[in-house]
């Protein structure tokens, strides 16, 4: 029996602190006019103190279980897309599975930058097709504004921060994502790095100074890249799917500009209507950008079930993909998902096990327990 992956929920979560252009230009040399003239972005979202990639992608996942009615004991996969983790080990995926208490989840991070989120849905795809996942927990999560110089005009007019997420689950029914295209080109790897702080240029001194710890970017070199891609990735998921562009009701692409959006739309020959923008409101939240801009998507009635959707990015690697999807909508099922009931039992659980894992320790202290 064929399975197929349907999107049946989806969540998002963005910081309340907002910092316009106007704030920025009273701390780095711009304007509000050169900003939003080259890229469209009038204010950005950045988290506080107590805002973390963790705690945007739970909130984006709480909600997301909640339209798909699923209670995440259901969970068997977790995949945090992001490029700024909590730490590089434990996994923020890992963070995220405690604090839903989705306790027979596998969980992961996956690095593609913001191409990530289309990776990740792919990944989860495939593991619900072969049969070997049921259902799949797809987020999109960044607190970018934590790697950015905010003294480099260059980098810091673009980011914000924010988390979406998907659920997926299985069902013969045809639909859900229906093809996808994963690229990449790590001879571009230079044009948008984050050089310091991993095992090729640990921390030190030196390299905070110079702040090797912020992003980097070649913003024109990755401008001509991104346009060339965004429709060439579009052009072969639609085509997988043995579809054409004239079947895709609505485009959802990586929120990063939207002179780099409606170049690649004038070569796909899409009108603009049939794109959700809202990077604005958002700026570039990286691989959060596609599952925020869906939820918002449907929030505005641009996305019913049946329609066809097509998500395209791009990102530092280099890296590029696409997917094509029928939307679905959540699957009727009994309503059980409580976010605050679950929320508790989460911590509680989390609680319980870090005890009874001090229990363990004071018990067997430095011997091994019989096997
Ligand atoms: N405010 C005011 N002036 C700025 C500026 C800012 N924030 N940033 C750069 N400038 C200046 C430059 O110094 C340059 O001045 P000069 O002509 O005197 O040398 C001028 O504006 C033009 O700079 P340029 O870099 O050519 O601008 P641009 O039109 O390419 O726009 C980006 C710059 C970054 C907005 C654009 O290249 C871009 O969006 N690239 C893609 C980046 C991206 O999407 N990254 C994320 C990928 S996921």
């Amino acid at each position: 029996m064929s399975l197929y992956a349907h999107i049946t929920g989806w969540g998002m979560a963005v910081p309340e602190q907002i910092l316009t252009n106007e704030d920025l230009a009273r701390q780095v040399d711009t304007s509000d006019e050169w900003i939003q003239s080259r890229t469209g972005i009038r204010e950005r979202r950045i988290a506080n103190g107590d805002e973390t990639t963790a705690t945007l992608a739970v909130e984006a996942s709480l909600r997301a279980l909640q339209v798909a009615n699923l209670d995440p004991m259901d969970l068997d996969l977790i995949i945090v897309s992001t490029s700024s983790p909590e730490y590089i080990f434990p996994a923020t995926a890992c963070l995220v599975q405690d604090r839903l208490g989705a306790g027979k989840a596998g969980a992961f991070d996956l690095l593609a930058a913001c191409t990530g989120f289309i990776y990740a849905l792919n990944i989860g795809t495939q593991a619900i097709r072969s049969g070997a996942v049921k259902n799949a927990l797809i987020i999109g999560a960044e607190t970018l504004s934590r790697l950015v110089d905010w003294k480099d005009r260059n980098t810091c007019i673009l980011f914000g921060d924010g988390a979406g997420a998907f659920v997926l689950q299985a069902s013969p029914e045809r639909g859900g994502v229906i093809s996808a295209v994963m690229r990449s080109d790590g001879s571009g790897g230079d044009l948008l790095i984050l050089p310091g702080g991993c095992s090729r240029m640990p921390a030190t001194y030196e390299t905070v100074a110079s702040g090797k710890h912020y992003i980097q970017m070649n913003g024109r070199e990755v401008f001509r890249f991104a346009t060339r891609v965004m429709a060439q990735a579009t052009e072969e998921a639609v085509r997988k799917a043995e579809l054409t562009i004239k079947d895709i009701q609505l485009v959802i692409p990586h929120q990063a500009n939207q002179r780099i959006i409606e170049a690649a739309l004038r070569s796909l020959d899409i009108p603009m209507e049939q794109c959700m923008i809202n990077l604005d409101r958002y700026g570039n939240t990286s691989t959060a950008s596609i599952p925020i801009a869906t939820c918002e998507a449907i929030q505005q009635g641009r996305l019913k079930a049946g329609d066809t959707v097509v998500f395209v990015g791009f990102g530092a690697g280099l890296t590029w993909g696409a997917a094509v999807a029928v939307w679905s909508g959540p699957q009727a099922a009994v309503r059980r998902m409580l976010p605050l009931r679950l929320r508790m039992y989460a911590r509680l659980r989390s609680w319980i096990r870090r005890f009874l894992r001090r229990i363990d320790a004071m018990i067997w202290g430095r011997h091994n327990p019989p096997i």
